[in-house]
């Protein structure tokens, strides 16, 4: 299990209890802290009240891209068909991240009672939550809750004596980083061959089956309970004003590393300090924000917001929800070219552009480390970023640029040393040499 990093007391615990309970799966216990009653208030509200409060909450969703939950919400319920899914997506694909998997675990209900509020929303008939194979606990203790509510009327047929049948099932999905993508989920889920599909058609209008789907990061549907309880207001007063809320924050570093509960909008340097800032006062160099196709912040923008908007305009992403810190020993160039060559080995193949040049991007970046780079690599590397971006069928192609991207951007004096001068400022890429006095 991954350590949970304590939070100051006044920040908003939405996702993850602030004392662990003894059993998660214990029905009973889970009623006394209120859960289920959302489902009781959506089911006596209707689905327009329903999806008009989590518009009014302003959730967005916490799987990486930050796209309003009700909008998608809407559409699926506004879809011709009868027969509509709910697919929660607990998949975690960032293998360096937990954050989705200890939801599981530790707050089971809320993930089931947020789907199931949602499936009542858009009027789905069947509910499943996609979970890694490997994550046999969370799996377990999933099955072990939607059995209890089952009996006690919360889910299955005519669930509270509604009329509404709420079938809910969990499926165990297992293959590589990408399948944590909704359009390869789907298709993983028909057991059928993953590869990402182009959008439109999105799963909202075309997902499972061909039938409208509304797909959810399992954060997105834990906080929905919170919404309808305690109200859209104040969820609204939570975290920023662009996204309100709180998410799971995997923090890693030379100092500490654990997962944090942390308001949408907390400045980056009061995030990491929850895990104690560097090893040894060391000064901090960077930052990857996103996980591997993550971007590598400078020291200077500690203070840029935890939010979709303020970190994509500095060039990373909310991503898998880690970050990494690196302190002055880090060569920035090397773990760009670390990341790049991991991303490209990722890609599934399907296009040209991403299969070769992924693995293009990597060998530049490989060439740059190892002191055979030529001049031009740096126009190259601007070039074939620019291209990838453009032609990407899915977001792995686009974001498996960020780490050079970002760090030509933010690093430039030090990846000219690389290619320029065959010069390692940190000491760690050889054979180039080590400038003098830098080596550690
Ligand atoms: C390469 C790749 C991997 C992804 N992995 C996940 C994942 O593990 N879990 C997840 O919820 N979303 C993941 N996503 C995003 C999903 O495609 C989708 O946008 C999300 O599940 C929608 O839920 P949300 O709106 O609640 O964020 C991934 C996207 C890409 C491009
Ligand atoms: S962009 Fe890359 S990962 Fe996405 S479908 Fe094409 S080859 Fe596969």
């Amino acid at each position: 299990m991954t350590t949970i990093i304590a939070t100051p007391p006044h920040w908003p615990a939405i996702l993850l209890p602030r004392t662990a309970t003894a059993d998660p799966t214990d029905l009973t216990a889970a009623i006394r802290n209120h859960a289920f009653e959302g489902l009781r208030r959506s089911l006596r509200d209707g689905p327009t009240t329903t999806i008009a409060t989590i518009a009014a909450a302003r959730l967005r969703g916490r799987g990486g891209a930050g796209y309003p939950a009700a909008d998608k919400w809407r559409i699926v319920a506004e879809s011709a068909s009868d027969t509509r899914y709910v697919v929660a997506n607990g998949y975690g694909a960032d293998p360096a991240v937990s954050g989705d998997r200890e939801l599981l675990e530790r707050n089971p209900y809320a993930v089931i009672e947020g789907a199931a509020i949602a499936a009542l929303a858009v009027e789905a008939s069947e509910i499943i939550i996609a979970v890694r194979a490997e994550s046999m606990e969370a799996i377990r203790r999933l099955r072990a809750c939607i059995a209890a509510a089952e009996d006690a009327g919360l889910l299955g047929h005519n669930v509270l004596a509604s009329g509404r049948d709420l079938n809910v099932v969990v499926r165990p999905v297992q293959g590589a980083y990408l399948l944590g993508e909704e359009t390869i989920l789907l298709k993983a889920l028909e057991n059928r061959r993953g590869q990402p599909e182009q959008r439109p058609p999105f799963p909202a209008t075309e997902g499972l089956h061909g039938q409208p789907t509304l797909v959810q990061n399992v954060q997105t549907l834990a906080a929905v309970p919170w919404i309808i309880v305690n109200g859209p207001e104040a969820f609204a007063q939570t975290g920023s004003k662009d996204a309100p809320g709180t998410i799971l924050v995997q923090l890693r570093g030379p100092a500490g590393e654990g997962l944090a509960e942390v308001p949408m909008g907390t400045p980056l340097r009061q995030i990491i300090a929850l895990a104690g800032t560097a090893a040894d006062g060391r000064p901090i160099k960077a930052l990857l924000i996103g996980g591997p196709s993550g971007g590598l912040l400078p020291a200077e923008l500690m203070d840029t917001p935890y939010d979709f908007d303020t970190l994509r305009a500095a060039g990373a992403h909310i991503g898998s929800g880690s970050i990494v810190v690196a302190d002055d020993r880090a060569c920035v160039v090397d773990l760009a070219r670390l990341l790049t060559s991991w991303c490209a080995a990722q890609a599934c193949g399907k296009t040209i552009p991403c299969r070769i040049g992924t693995r293009r991007l990597a060998e530049i970046g490989e060439r740059i480390v190892t002191g055979t780079s030529r001049p031009a690599d740096t126009t190259l590397l601007a070039d074939l970023s620019a291209d990838l971006v453009a032609s990407a069928l899915c977001d792995h192609e686009r974001l498996t640029t960020l780490p050079l991207t970002t760090g030509m951007r933010y690093f430039r004096a030090e990846l000219e040393d690389h290619i320029l001068r065959s010069t390692c400022p940190a000491g760690v890429c050889h054979p180039i040499a080590v400038a003098a006095g830098t080596v550690n």
